[in-house]
């Protein structure tokens, strides 16, 4: 069995949530910070765009919408979101790493109606209701309660919005076997490269304690969304949940 390096959360986790402490999540995303999109785009194979475009468009925003990216990390979700909705849209990226804010702050500084404030996705800085869509990609894995991290999301949302989730998963599609040796050995290759072999030794392990897309759509249901459905991405290697916030 792989062991931590020291410093590194164990990513060990329970179909409860992450079970690694917060602060040692946001440490280790404080470290990996100036070298997080590079090697992200390099491990997802480039598929990384297109999911992104995918979740984004299954948000239902239109031109003047208010969005909410929860462990919006360097942004890139949060800014796509902004193209969606406009210059007379609203943004809210929120993240636990200020170092991950920081680069998201700077590099996206420009767009109108875009902000990002550091924060934490089981006790979010925002108002009930204040939103018309909550996404979180790539996110939902580290946070050590699944249900508290959708019902946070559920709650800024107005009723009839939607909370997505885009998630790596493990596959059992036909490819599963190269992705998942893709996932077991190149993954962390790509991070001893990158001189972060810890950080991605953790992705993997914390991809294998996530529970299955089945699981994760009863959580949302118990988080009190409604019409919760999930579709396969790229062979299965992502999945993206949508569910519905309901009359309150
Ligand atoms: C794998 S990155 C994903 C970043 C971004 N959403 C993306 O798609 O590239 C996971 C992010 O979750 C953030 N995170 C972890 N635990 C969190 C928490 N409790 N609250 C808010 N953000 C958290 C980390 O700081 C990190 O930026």
């Amino acid at each position: 069995m792989s062991r931590a390096a020291p410093n590194d959360p164990s990513g060990e986790g329970s179909q409860h949530g992450n079970a690694a402490p917060s602060t040692e999540v946001r440490a280790m995303f404080d470290r990996i910070a100036r070298v997080y999109d590079p090697l992200n785009l390099a491990i997802s194979a480039f598929q990384e765009p297109r999911w992104r475009r995918r979740l984004v468009a299954r948000a239902g925003l239109g031109a003047g919408g208010r969005a909410l990216d929860v462990a919006t990390g360097t942004g890139k979700v949060a800014a796509d979101l902004q193209r969606r909705v406009g210059p007379d849209g609203h943004v809210l990226g929120v993240d636990l790493s200020p170092a991950m804010i920081d680069v998201a702050a700077r590099r996206f500084a420009d767009r109108p109606g875009l902000a990002f404030v550091v924060g934490d996705a089981l006790a979010l800085p925002t108002d009930d209701g204040g939103f018309d869509a909550a996404t979180i990609a790539f996110g939902m894995r580290n946070l050590p309660d699944y249900r508290r991290g959708f019902a946070e999301m559920a709650r800024s949302v107005r009723p009839g919005g939607r909370v997505l989730c885009l998630e790596i998963a493990r596959p059992r599609s036909r490819l599963a076997r190269i992705l998942r040796w893709w996932f077991d050995r190149i993954v962390p290759a790509i991070g001893r490269v990158a001189g972060q072999g810890g950080a991605y030794a953790y992705l993997v392990r914390s991809v294998k304690a996530y529970p299955a897309p089945d699981r994760i759509a009863e959580i949302m249901r118990e988080a009190g969304l409604t019409d919760v459905g999930w579709e396969s991405l790229s062979g299965g290697i992502v999945t993206l949940h949508v569910g519905t916030v309901g009359p309150r």
